[in-house]
């Protein structure tokens, strides 16, 4: 473990993001590590006394060194990288669950998670009960002796709920299921899952732990055993990330701390602003006090996030409209990034919802999800202001506000 100056009390997030997984250091040594793009390794057998054989295998140095430095902001034990943020979900599911058994999922789940539970799972026997994760009371009543798993992903894509952990976790916990977290959206910056009782934290690392938009990734961060036996479902199925792209991702997580800082205070600043704009019809983000759930998010995290979402006048084609005339944030489906992301789920993420069901988990057309980059805030609000205006044709109030 990074410790701090002191040499005993552990290191503090900012500390870790720099320094975790590095090795001591020698005279000559590069500060930064090279990319080790061999995929195989001189290996004659058992006797050689080595694990590093293969690359797919996960241990290859670069692999190594970026899931160290996850495990210690994540405050786990182990952690491990892998292809992406798909592989991280899917290849935990796979891990712990077999024909016959049954997950617990928040009905609340990025739409590809969503499938893979209800429908992907299904195909190969493995059940899937989804609740409203903002109903304490559905976690204890949806489980049962099958379950092999309870899997909640906080704060919600693309809603932005935030809510209790504790019955999801004592539901898993009275049937010996594991508790997992798709913890994306917050990052290990603004909560630490495991903190909560969490057993397997899942990140995207596509996302806010690489931060750039330049590559694809996920992340798991848990116990020793556990990751271990994701581990090998993973040599299985084959989902380790490329040795560059752990290089690079291990590049990104350097500047984690501080770039969620910033994400944290302009997404704040653009929500309340946003509040205030003739043709936004709703604004939701947890650092609202109208937020339902701000008063929780206010104790759970560290930061209200870097995403904001806004529902605008005129609907589809409103959103549509606005999209199409930003000229600095960028109409993209990801998150995370240093740039401003705008993207419609209804487009995306829950295409694959027909219109009542996404209005259902509160997603009505018009939804724009905004994440927030790090550009300056006056910059975003002039560029918004002015596709708000060409969206929902409220040229003078939109105007005056800018
Ligand atoms: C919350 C969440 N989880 C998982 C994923 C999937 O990640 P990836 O695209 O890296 O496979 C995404 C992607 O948008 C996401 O938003």
């Amino acid at each position: 473990m990074t410790t701090g100056s002191n040499g005993r009390r552990p290191a503090g997030s900012a500390t870790h993001a720099i320094h975790a997984g590095n090795p001591a250091g020698r005279p000559g040594q590069p500060v930064v590590g090279p990319v080790v793009r061999s995929s195989t390794f001189f290996w004659a057998g058992p006797d050689d006394g080595i694990d590093l054989m293969y690359s797919r295998y996960g241990n290859n140095p670069n692999q190594l060194s970026v899931a160290a430095r996850i495990a210690a902001l994540e405050g786990t034990e182990s952690a491990l990288a892998l292809a992406s943020g798909m592989a991280a979900i899917a290849t935990t599911l796979l891990a712990a669950t077999r024909m016959g058994d049954h997950i617990v999922a928040s009905r609340q789940l990025y739409g590809p998670t969503r499938q893979l539970v209800s429908q992907e799972l299904a195909r190969r026997g493995v059940d899937c009960t989804l609740v409203d994760p903002c109903d304490a009371e559905v976690w204890g009543a949806a489980v049962t002796p099958r379950t092999r798993v309870v899997l909640i992903e906080l704060p919600t894509n693309p809603t932005l709920r935030v809510f209790e952990i504790a019955p999801a976790r004592e539901a898993a916990r009275s049937v010996g299921a594991l508790l997992a977290a798709d913890m994306t959206f917050a990052s290990p910056i603004n909560l630490r899952a495991a903190e909560h009782g969490v057993d397997v934290v899942i990140h995207s690392a596509t996302k806010y732990l690489g931060g750039h938009s330049d590559l694809i990734a996920g992340a798991v961060a848990a116990d020793r055993e556990t990751i271990a036996r994701i581990t090998k479902t993973m040599k299985l199925y084959g989902g380790s990330i490329d040795p560059g792209t752990a290089w690079l991702l291990e590049r990104g997580i350097r500047t984690l701390p501080l770039r969620m800082e910033r994400h944290n205070r302009t997404a704040l600043h653009l929500a309340r602003w946003f509040a205030g704009v003739e043709g936004v019809r709703e604004v939701i983000h947890p650092g609202l006090p109208g937020h339902p759930d701000h008063e929780l998010a206010t104790r759970l995290l560290d930061g209200y996030g870097g995403m904001v979402s806004i529902v605008l006048e005129g609907g589809g084609p409103a959103a549509d409209r606005f999209c199409r005339a930003l000229r600095l944030a960028v109409p993209a489906p990801s998150l995370g990034g240093v740039e401003t992301l705008v993207s419609q789920p209804r487009h995306t993420s829950h295409a694959e919802l027909k219109r009542e069901e996404r209005e259902a988990i509160g997603i009505p057309d018009g939804f724009v999800r905004i994440s927030v980059g790090l550009e300056d805030p006056e910059d975003l609000r002039a560029d918004f202001g002015a596709a708000i205006r060409a969206a929902t044709g409220s040229p003078e109030k939109v105007a005056a506000r800018l």
